[in-house]
């Protein structure tokens, strides 16, 4: 008997995994850069080509797609970093900012490499070149605070307030 339910849950489970294949999430793909962040700050090349292998597949409107991205469950898991990824922040879609979100997110991506949060650890397991070395670290965080320090010298004090977004509905 309790063999018996085991084979049965395994055949439940194989359709499963077979049947989920067929269902695809929607890739980030658009590439729209109208209001990319180089439209409105200058971005050493240096800086761009960090940010281009070591975050744009999250923070961009163009994902990369490695050839597990076929496969499910894995699809649905990378298409859940991407999109919060994205949410967070959108070098392609940053100049649309507000200018006081602008200013946070410099602040933010000054601190997330130089503590090593970003690129998340389960994408440099895989991804192992989007790592950042020391070097690149501080380039991306020069780059970041600079732009912020110049922002803050140009726009009142008032207008670089954090605004707490609405929860979405
Ligand atoms: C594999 C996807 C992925 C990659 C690659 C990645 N990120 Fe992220 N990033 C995320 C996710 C998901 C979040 C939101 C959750 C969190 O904060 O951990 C995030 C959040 C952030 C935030 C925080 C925004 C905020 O306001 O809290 C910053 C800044 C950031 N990332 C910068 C970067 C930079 C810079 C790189 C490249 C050096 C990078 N990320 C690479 C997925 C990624």
């Amino acid at each position: 008997m309790k063999k018996k339910i085991i084979s049965y849950a395994l055949i439940v489970l194989a359709i499963t995994l077979v049947a989920i294949q067929f269902v695809h999430p929607a890739r980030n793909l658009s590439g729209e850069v109208t209001n990319d962040i180089c439209t409105k700050y200058p971005m050493p090349d240096t800086v761009k080509s960090i940010l281009k292998a070591s975050c744009a597949d999250c923070h961009s409107n163009h994902t990369e797609y490695p050839w597990y991205a076929n496969i499910q469950p894995v699809a649905w898991w990378l298409e859940d970093h991407i999109s919060e990824g994205k949410r967070e922040l959108n070098f392609n879609n940053f100049a649309a900012y507000r200018i006081g979100r602008q200013y946070h997110k410099l602040e933010k991506i000054a601190k997330e490499v130089n503590e090593g949060d970003m690129p998340i650890t389960s994408y440099t397991i895989i991804h192992s070149y989007a790592k950042l070395d020391e070097g690149q670290r501080k380039l991306v965080a020069d780059w970041a605070n600079s732009l912020h320090d110049s922002i803050k010298a140009t726009y009142p004090a008032d207008s670089l307030k954090v605004v707490k977004r609405k929860p979405a509905n």
